[in-house]
């Protein structure tokens, strides 16, 4: 059991193998937030934590006036709008009358064994019900009758839960749901710094750290895909936390669309963390008896930094996130095509790609942008899905057995959610992408976002879609996205409805994944957006893996991976080795092994050494592919952390096998260096492959290793692996 309710306290306890979250049925049925933080055994903390919420300026509910509680400064679960809490809002529900003020108290509870799903949107998982307790609250506005369910599935033995609310019209004239956070927590105290993941195309999730403040901070997405800029990631961390200590509460959103985290910094000194739909450019019209489901939020508790927070949640995702076939199965080592040809290919050039993978023991080649309607560049022929039999010397089946007759699998990119300017589908639908009527739409790579929301539009480009993919034999889907959405509008809805586009969008790109990955079970799918635009939990539900970024200089990809890694398993990474310059292909297959590992570059060009060094890292894939796949990952040293180098290990969960990889950005000034290893047995011996050196896992992680004997020059590297004696 992880899920209490002390009925005479009236006190939900929700614990983990190393958490506890609690909260109470306060007076009038508040909600009052009370502890969440490392695992305690205590049932009265709702006597420990009654120290009176009054600030004597705040408005007051009429019925509690005298027993010093004000809903501004008391801690509470899920704040309403405009009634006496002034800071951000859990929910805002706009009524009849047309205001907005929302307060929703305790109804009931029920309390379950497993995790429900959701219809349309993705979500963590349970395999058997014994894997998860769910508590569902219903609250009500006595008001306007409107009702919200507030679930909190508990993964106990990884230290995380998941958070959704479901919004229902119990009452029986049509309301605008304003705001929904699905998450909202109320720290006790501000001493805490907020670390995030923001970034660009070709800086994809770096990390930022920053101590909060009074001042209100947070990240967001209003484009139309979780983007670039800022992941839907945060932590919220002890001020003195670091990656082995110090408590980290980690929240990511399991939504593929515009989000917001927002920590704010309240004038009594508590926290207030929400996560949900970014409230800019949304509304959600709810007739009677119709209900609307918010996307969920993972939270994961670490009372050991950062480390342990990300550990936690790569078993959670690895274990209940990521689904079908290629979950825990090895997945294809893979050449892509992009970096090498650009659209400029021919089938004969590309089974000569094929030819050299097979020598080199690579398994799938992919053939990506440019394969169909007239796309030689990027300027026209999104949603015309029709392959360019001249460009491929004829139809694809044809090109694709000539693929599988050399052994290698094919796969193949698409761009669904797109349509050029310059297109058939363009000229014959110019309605079917999202607009604003009377506005010009701006336009970016020559293309629109064909409008999702529509299922006449969906229909269409999935049946192309389908006809490909059943017509030949395809292993592999790269699903791209190259542009962010503008003037967001949807031909198909009326105008009360217009700012329901963004999140019906999302909701019709889940559907269209859904249908693929239902019809296509036996594909491997990999997310990509413009490199790594669309990296959320959301689309890893349906792809396994996704492109990390097109950034591959091995040096400014360190960043991109250690970001990358605060929440999302190596599993996940799509990472290639690629013709860039900065280093050679040792480093390069060393810092791409993180990740999926494949190659992105022209196969034909490699001189006999190359060939020689590829063969090798193609071994190592496969030697290493379990320690990093299902083991855990260390971070030793992040390279924001350290100008000249950047280390990591992974240490497989029985602890038998342990990978080691080091990079030098900088050429260090320090000679002598000794690298401490982590996540060993203190207790077991373990032999070094290369050398046959035999040290104990107590040295290794206290003592450390002395990397004087590894090349100390710009771009070197090192990998070491250890087997337990
Ligand atoms: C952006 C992707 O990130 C690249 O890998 C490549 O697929 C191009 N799009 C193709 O247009």
């Amino acid at each position: 059991m992880s899920v209490f309710y002390d009925e005479e306290r009236k006190l939900f306890k929700l614990d983990t193998a190393g958490s506890s979250y609690i909260f109470e049925i306060y007076d009038e049925g508040y909600l009052v937030h009370l502890y969440y933080g490392a695992k305690i055994p205590d049932a009265n903390v709702g006597e420990f934590r009654d120290k009176g919420w009054f600030a004597s300026e705040c408005p007051v509910n009429i019925n509690i006036e005298n027993t010093r509680f004000s809903p501004d400064v008391a801690p509470l679960e899920f704040s309403g709008e405009g009634s006496g809490d002034f800071r951000s809002s859990a929910i805002a529900v706009r009524n009849a009358d047309g205001n907005n003020v929302t307060d929703m108290r305790y109804v009931s509870h029920r309390i379950y064994a497993g995790k429900p799903s959701f219809e349309d949107m993705p979500a963590l998982y349970v395999n058997d019900e014994s894997e998860a307790q769910t508590l569902e609250v219903r609250v009500r506005d006595s008001v306007t009758g409107v009702e919200a369910l507030l679930s909190y599935t508990v993964f106990e033995k990884y230290s995380a839960m998941t958070r959704s609310v479901k919004v229902i019209n119990a009452s029986d004239k049509a309301v605008v749901i304003e705001r929904v956070m699905s998450c909202c927590v109320d720290f006790d105290t501000h001493d805490y710094d907020m670390i995030t993941l923001y970034g660009k195309w070709l800086k994809e999730r770096s990390l930022e750290r920053a101590p909060l403040s009074h001042v209100k901070q947070g990240i967001f997405s209003k484009r139309g895909s979780s983007s670039h800029h800022h992941n839907p990631f945060a932590a919220i961390v002890d001020r003195d936390a670091g990656e082995d200590f110090g408590s980290a509460y980690g929240f990511n959103f399991v939504y593929s669309g515009n989000f917001i985290f927002d920590a704010e910094v309240d004038p009594f000194g508590g926290t207030r963390a929400v996560m949900g739909i970014n409230p800019d450019g949304f509304e959600w019209t709810l007739r009677p008896g119709e209900s609307f489901q918010a996307p969920e939020v993972v939270t994961v508790y670490s009372d050991k930094g950062t480390g342990k927070m990300s550990r936690i949640f790569h078993r959670l995702y690895t274990d209940h996130l990521i689904r079908g076939k290629w979950a825990k199965i090895k997945r294809p080592l893979l050449i892509n095509n992009w970096e090498a040809t650009g659209m400029d290919f021919t089938g004969d050039k590309l089974v000569t790609f094929a030819e050299r993978a097979k020598e080199l023991g690579i398994d799938m080649l992919v053939m990506d942008d440019g394969w169909f309607g007239t796309r030689d560049d990027d300027t026209s022929a999104l949603g015309d899905w029709f392959v360019n039999e001249e460009k491929l010397g004829g139809p694809l089946s044809d090109f694709v057995s000539r693929i599988n007759a050399l052994g290698i699998k094919f796969g193949i990119w698409f761009e669904p959610e797109m349509v050029s300017r310059d297109s058939d589908l363009y000229r014959a639908h110019p309605d079917w992408c999202i607009h604003v009527p009377g506005r010009e739409k701006s336009i970016a790579r020559h293309q629109y976002v064909l409008d999702f929301s529509r299922e006449d539009v969906r229909d269409y480009i999935y049946s192309l879609m389908h006809g490909i993919l059943s017509g030949s034999n395809i292993a592999y889907v790269k699903w791209d996205f190259n542009r962010y959405l503008s003037e967001v509008g949807s031909a198909a809805l009326p105008p009360e409805r217009q700012k329901e586009t963004f999140h019906r969008y999302v909701l019709g790109l889940y559907d269209i994944l859904n249908r693929l990955t239902t019809d296509f079970p036996d594909i491997l799918l990999e997310g990509c957006a413009s490199g790594g635009g669309r990296y959320d939990p959301g689309i890893l539900y349906y792809a396994p893996q996704i492109w990390c970024s097109d950034d591959t200089d091995p040096i400014e990809r360190l960043s991109i991976q250690f970001g990358t890694s605060m929440c999302y398993p190596a599993s996940t990474m799509g990472a290639h080795v690629s013709a860039s310059p900065r280093t050679g292909y040792e480093t390069k297959g060393n810092i791409a092994l993180w990740g999926t590992f494949g190659y992105e570059l022209d196969p034909n060009k490699f001189t006999e050494e190359d060939k020689e060094i590829i063969r090798e890292q193609v071994n190592e894939y496969h030697k290493y592919y379990d320690v990093i796949h299902s083991g855990d990952l260390y971070r030793l040293i992040t390279p924001d952390r350290d100008d000249f180098r950047a280390a990591w290990m992974f240490v497989s969960r029985s602890k038998e096998a342990a990978l080691v990889t080091s990079v030098v950005m900088r050429r260090p000034e320090q000679n002598t260096f000794y690298l401490k290893l982590k996540g060993l047995d203190p207790d077991k011996y373990y032999v070094e492959d290369e050398s046959g050196e035999v040290y104990s896992g107590a040295l290794l992680m206290n003592a450390g290793l002395c990397l004087n004997r590894f090349g100390n020059d710009d771009g070197d590297s090192f990998k070491l692996y250890f087997r337990a004696l």
